[in-house]
């Protein structure tokens, strides 16, 4: 698949799916700057990047804060004067049942998941538009789909991302700029390692594919949609879940 020579920015690359995302385009040839608020996580991320033989960068970045995302697309400019592809992956969890949610919760996982999505897109739009090419990959999740009792204010932002997703995409088609959503599944990382064995059983009875999904199944999905190869391929939603949800 053609992604060579591209540069990537990856928002919470310093960890889990972000991390594998980050591993994946570093393996195709893409430099990558590694986006997290976790400044240490993003270095380490970016070093194991490198260390494929690309160039990479470490940015510290809150995608809540505008003057964060402004200063990070700058210092991507700065290093590698274009910007191909955008991974919108940052994201958190504060769950609660709606009755007992704290408005704090809702603002800040809205905050984060969906505003820190419309920051970075806006960010790097105009430089995509002038180059007449960009990718850009928003993570959203079946909960986005589905929805989750606990999780109104997750929910509600990773649906959000489905429609940002959608209309960004028809924004940005006639000037080859493709906007697409991956909504991963039940994926292993260090949330879903806290589960009691008995709920993660509970859990994969769900999948038909009888498995949790690992970052690298999510990493795979973004890859395909970054390619050149998926230049058609835009407002799409790619559920990577195991078939848990269709
Ligand atoms: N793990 C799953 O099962 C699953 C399922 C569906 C969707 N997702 C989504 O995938 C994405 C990655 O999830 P994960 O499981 O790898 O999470 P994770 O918690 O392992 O990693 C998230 C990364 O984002 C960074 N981050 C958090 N807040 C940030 C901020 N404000 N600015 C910049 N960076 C920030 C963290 O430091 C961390 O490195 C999230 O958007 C999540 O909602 C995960």
């Amino acid at each position: 698949m053609m992604t060579e020579g591209r540069v990537a920015i990856v928002t919470g690359g310093g960890q889990g799916i972000g991390r594998a995302v980050v591993m994946d385009l570093a393996a195709s040839g893409v430099s990558v700057v590694v986006a997290d608020i976790n400044l240490q996580a993003a270095q380490e991320a970016a070093g194991a990047a490198a260390a494929m033989g690309v160039d990479c960068l470490a940015v510290k970045v809150n995608v809540a804060e505008p003057a964060d995302v402004q200063a990070m697309v700058d210092e991507t400019l700065e290093k590698f004067g274009r910007v191909d592809y955008l991974v919108n992956n940052a994201g958190i969890t504060r769950d609660a049942l709606l009755m007992r949610m704290e408005d704090d919760a809702w603002n800040t996982v809205l905050g984060i998941n969906l505003t820190g999505t419309y920051l970075c897109s806006k960010a790097v739009v105009r430089i995509m538009m002038k180059q007449r090419s960009g990718r850009i990959v928003n993570i959203s999740s079946v909960v986005g789909a589905m929805g989750n009792a606990g999780q109104t204010n997750y929910a509600a932002s990773k649906a959000g991302v489905i429609g940002f997703t959608k209309s960004q995409a028809r924004e940005g088609a006639a000037r080859g700029i493709t906007v697409n959503a991956v909504a991963p599944g039940f994926i292993k990382t260090a949330m879903t390692d806290a589960l009691p064995e008995k709920a993660r059983n509970d859990l994969v009875a769900l999948i038909p594919s009888g498995r949790l999904g690992t970052p690298e199944d999510v990493a795979s999905a973004v890859r395909f949609l970054v390619s050149d190869e998926a230049s058609y391929v835009t407002g799409q939603v790619l559920h990577v879940n195991g078939g848990m949800y269709m």
